[in-house]
């Protein structure tokens, strides 16, 4: 059973990881470089549960229990004991790599630390660990809160014992676990995204329009919402850099990412986050 965690990360992810953590009672610590992002999340997280205090949901005294399980932490010195690490700093190989350097120093070898990232190799992460036994790829979906599913993926050295421990974590906070092998875009990533660009494709050259996709893909694939305005949700960047992964990695042009997707990520029509992609937002 796992008590205590330490979310690295205060952004989108780390965030979300967190004051879902809280709403299952774990104690959770959060940590950011910054420490004015960590407060501006918990801030946040404080008001998103504020909307379920006013929509009656839960009640104030909830809320108050939910956000007293989360503590922000100034450093890694300052934690103390947790049952797991996970971390969701920026999507970088190199920062992340010297980050697991110092929690391999600084968490005992039977602490389980985890990584979130969507398109990295967890074996190439764990190479800067002693004891590569414990690193494994948990990965969340967003928003965390919704989404049911996570995402398990072993490195090369991880052991029997950490996929077990990590499996039984997510089945305790009530998500559901998958595991995938350590390939690129693990699952979801290596068949959604490709599935987006080919929307995208389609859209630059003038199969249909915007509107029509969508509404192809919703009322005849059945999906909950159409491939151009879930790119508009996920954000037309962290597409593309998926896109772009799949295609170094598999060196296969069939992944090759659509010169629409370029343009508007040169344009900064990112989606939802800087309010214009392929729709706009208020
Ligand atoms: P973000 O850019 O919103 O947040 C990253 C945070 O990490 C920033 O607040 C930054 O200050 C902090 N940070 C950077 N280096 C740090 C360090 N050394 N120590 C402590 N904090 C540090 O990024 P986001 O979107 O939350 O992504 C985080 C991870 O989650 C990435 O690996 C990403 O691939 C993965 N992910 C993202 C999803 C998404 O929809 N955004 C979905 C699933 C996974």
């Amino acid at each position: 059973m796992i008590k205590k965690v330490l979310v690295i990360g205060a952004g989108t992810m780390g965030k979300g990881i967190a004051g879902f953590l809280a709403s299952c009672d774990i104690q959770t610590f959060l940590l950011d470089q910054n420490v004015e992002i960590t407060k501006l999340a918990i801030e946040q997280i404080s008001q998103k549960i504020q909307k379920d205090v006013d929509a009656k949901v839960i009640s104030e005294e909830r809320k108050k229990e939910i956000m007293s399980k989360i503590l922000p932490v100034p450093s890694l010195s300052q934690v103390g004991n947790v049952d797991i690490v996970i971390e969701a700093v920026v999507e970088d190989l190199e920062i992340k790599k010297n980050l697991f350097r110092d929690l391999d120093k600084i968490f005992p070898s039977n602490i389980i630390l985890a990584t979130n990232t969507s398109s990295l190799s967890i074996s190439e992460i764990g190479r800067c660990l002693k004891n590569q036994e414990r690193i494994i790829g948990i990965h969340f979906f967003n928003p965390v809160s919704k989404m049911k599913l996570v995402e398990i993926i072993p490195g090369e050295k991880t052991s029997n014992t950490t996929i077990e421990r990590a499996k039984n974590f997510v089945e305790q906070i009530g998500k559901f676990p998958v595991i995938s092998r350590d390939s690129p875009g693990f699952i979801v990533n290596r068949i959604l995204i490709p599935m987006i660009n080919e929307a995208i494709f389609a859209l630059y050259e003038g199969v249909a329009d915007k509107q029509s996709i969508d509404d192809a893909m919703k009322l005849g694939a059945a999906h909950p919402m159409g491939p151009l305005a879930l790119a508009d949700l996920i954000g037309l960047d962290v597409c593309l850099d998926i896109m772009k992964t799949l295609e170094k990695s598999f060196n296969d042009p069939k992944y090759r990412p659509c010169p629409l997707l370029y343009e508007m990520v040169k344009q900064n029509k990112l989606g939802r986050k800087t309010k214009e992609g392929f729709y706009l937002y208020k």
